[in-house]
């Protein structure tokens, strides 16, 4: 069975996208796509061979060679010139960023991405190269908060604020910020009393945060 947090992202792609979904790992996602989002068909890719064993191991599993097409690739430099979507999840918004970083960006027109951290820096970025956010939603899936983001082609500009905690969230969500108000009160209790400007910092954003959790 599809974990919440994929069949999330799953919700987020149309029949008629030409997908990529990139680390794809055991390709599970890839295949809950094709036999339940009826895509004809999808590329996978990972840049770990055993990883993309496990993928072609499932795709055979279910007979769906024909349909999904799994390589080793570091990203999207041996992209199909068809595909306008790409899928991007599990992974930190390091990796995301130095995957994306690369020409074939353009062609793409529609980025779904569920990052592991820095939403604000992945924000910034994709706003930077023209992609402005047209969805984003909050997934809760065994004890764990995961933020999936579409980004598709076109300007838009945005505040610190709506990149630092999403355009969509920042008034959507009240039980996330409360997760946040805790993460961000626990840093605050380990920061040394001496940090006198840290604090100030993370104390501006909790007055904030527990604004947002209202
Ligand atoms: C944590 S798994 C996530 C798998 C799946 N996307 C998910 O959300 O469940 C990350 C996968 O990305 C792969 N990966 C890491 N860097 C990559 C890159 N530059 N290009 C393609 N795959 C990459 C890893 O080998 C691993 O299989």
């Amino acid at each position: 069975m599809l974990s919440n947090r994929l069949k999330s992202i799953a919700g987020l792609i149309k029949k008629e996208d030409k997908v990529m979904d990139i680390g794809c790992d055991h390709a599970l996602l890839g295949i809950y796509l094709v036999k339940n989002k009826s895509l004809e068909k999808i590329v996978v890719s990972d840049i770990n061979q055993k990883a993309l064993n496990n993928a072609l191991k499932n795709i055979k599993k279910y007979k769906l060679q024909d349909k999904i097409d799994a390589r080793l690739s570091d990203g999207i430099s041996i992209i199909d010139q068809n595909i306008n979507t790409v899928i991007i999840s599990g992974l930190g918004t390091n990796t995301i960023i130095k995957i994306l970083s690369h020409p074939n960006l353009t062609q793409i027109n529609k980025l779904i991405i569920q990052s592991n951290n820095d939403h604000y820096l992945l924000r910034k970025y994709l706003v930077l190269k023209e992609y402005y956010i047209t969805h984003e939603s909050i997934v809760y899936d065994k004890g764990h908060y995961y933020i999936n983001i579409v980004f598709e082609k076109g300007n838009r500009k945005y505040t610190f604020k709506e990149l630092m905690y999403g355009p969509f969230l920042i008034y959507a969500n009240k039980d996330y910020f409360k997760f946040l108000l805790k993460k961000k009160r626990a840093v605050l209790e380990n920061i040394p009393k001496y940090k006198i400007a840290t604090i100030i910092n993370h104390k501006k954003e909790e007055i904030f945060l527990k604004r947002l959790s209202k």
